[in-house]
């Protein structure tokens, strides 16, 4: 791993009505008080973690953020994608009210995407919007959730159904955090990051598969990279259509088909960022039938997705059950579902397909 100290990048999104913000990319930044300078006076601070992540972090982040304010306090949930439910999100307002923390109380997400999803929505709605800043400690919560102020609860009858957009103050990602992160989670991680190449880098694609093996081995210098480059790429996208309206929608490539794996094998089965993986090889051969891009790509896709250290075969649910699935899709409109597929390479869109046609893909994929 390559050493490095502090504040490496800053990726700012550009946001109207004052919601801009910064961020911070850069190892050692849970102890570092300049990640935390400008946040806001509060009357509290709570840190929202889970029984994974807090043993190992929550004491470095409360100690900086007790130089700053009088109260700090954790609240661990219980950790995995089964919780973040309306019971998990009870747990933070029964945290926040039976400890009497205010409408001036900033709290602060220290984890994953389950971590940063739940208190994202915990902070929309106590007291009807209380700040909050997001501190991702996974691979996929850097690149990806902790961007862009998509908050929600998982439902059993679908995916992040019930939520808010409610943007953070601030993303501090500290990549010396990644060091404890299991290598499965990395490999989930990855899937995010190569997202971003077919949807709008087709040169960060080439990079991606250059330096595949040094990011699986957390090398820092790669890390700074391939979280900078998607935090950009993200920025770029949610500062043109914050609540998908239409362009947004991109950044869903392989979530459709990888949803309906989720909520079909039922919630943390597989990780979200390996059913996104084989979402993607799916969503790639749809767009190949599509008559878009030729075969070679989506092969081309498939290999780095497996070399990734993700699923590439979807699980055997049945064609019926997929489609059903499906349906459920946010960005199914009437009834009809509307895919997220690579139109040229670096270059995503949105298209209904035939049923008889996604059918045929489900079962050539999946065994
Ligand atoms: P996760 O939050 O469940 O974290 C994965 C596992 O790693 C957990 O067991 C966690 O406790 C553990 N962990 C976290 N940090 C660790 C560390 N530094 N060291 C050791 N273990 C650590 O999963 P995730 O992959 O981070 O996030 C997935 C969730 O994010 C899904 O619910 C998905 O829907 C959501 N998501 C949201 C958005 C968004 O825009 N809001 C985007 C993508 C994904
Ligand atoms: N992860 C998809 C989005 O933020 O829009």
């Amino acid at each position: 791993m390559t050493p490095s100290t502090g504040i490496a990048a800053r990726v700012g999104i550009a946001l109207d009505g004052g919601r801009s913000y910064d961020i911070l990319i850069g190892a050692g930044l849970l102890g570092d008080a300049a990640a935390f300078e400008g946040l806001p006076r509060a009357s509290g601070a709570l840190i929202v973690s889970n029984t994974e992540v807090a043993p190992r972090y929550a004491d470095a982040l409360a100690r900086t953020l007790r130089t700053r304010y009088a109260r700090v306090e954790v609240l661990a949930l219980p950790d995995g994608e089964q919780h973040k439910d309306w019971a998990g999100l009870n747990r933070i307002f029964d945290a926040l009210l039976g400890g009497g923390f205010d409408r001036k109380t900033l709290l602060f997400a220290l984890g994953g995407g389950v971590v940063g999803d739940l208190t994202g929505f915990a902070a929309a709605c106590y007291m009807r919007g209380v700040p909050f800043v997001q501190v991702p400690t996974t691979l996929l919560a850097q690149v990806d959730s902790s961007v862009g102020g998509k908050t929600a609860v998982n439902h059993p009858l679908g995916k992040n159904m019930i939520g808010a957009f409610y943007q953070p103050l601030r993303v501090i990602a500290d990549l010396a955090m990644l060091d404890s992160l299991p290598p499965r989670e990395v490999s989930a991680g990855l899937a995010e990051v190569i997202k971003y190449g077919p949807i709008a880098d087709d040169a960060f694609l080439a990079w991606i598969e250059a330096n595949l093996d040094a990011l699986r081995a957390r090398d820092r210098a790669a890390l700074v990279h391939a979280v900078r480059r998607s935090c950009e790429i993200k920025a770029e996208v949610v500062g043109q259509d914050e609540r998908e309206a239409g362009l947004r929608a991109i950044l869903n490539f392989g979530h459709t088909f990888g949803h309906a794996i989720e909520t079909g094998l039922g919630y943390g089965e597989w990780l979200h960022g390996e059913a996104v993986g084989c979402g993607m090889v799916m969503a790639a051969e749809l767009s190949v039938r599509l008559g878009l891009v030729p075969a070679a790509y989506a092969a081309r896709l498939k290999a780095l997705i497996g070399r990734a250290g993700l699923p590439v075969v979807g699980p055997r649910l049945g064609a019926a059950r997929y489609l059903e699935l499906m349906r459920h899709d946010k960005k199914a409109e009437g009834g009809e579902i509307r895919f997220v597929v690579i139109e040229s390479p670096g270059r995503a869109g949105l298209r209904a397909a035939p049923d008889a046609l996604v059918a045929q893909v489900i079962e050539d994929c999946c065994r």
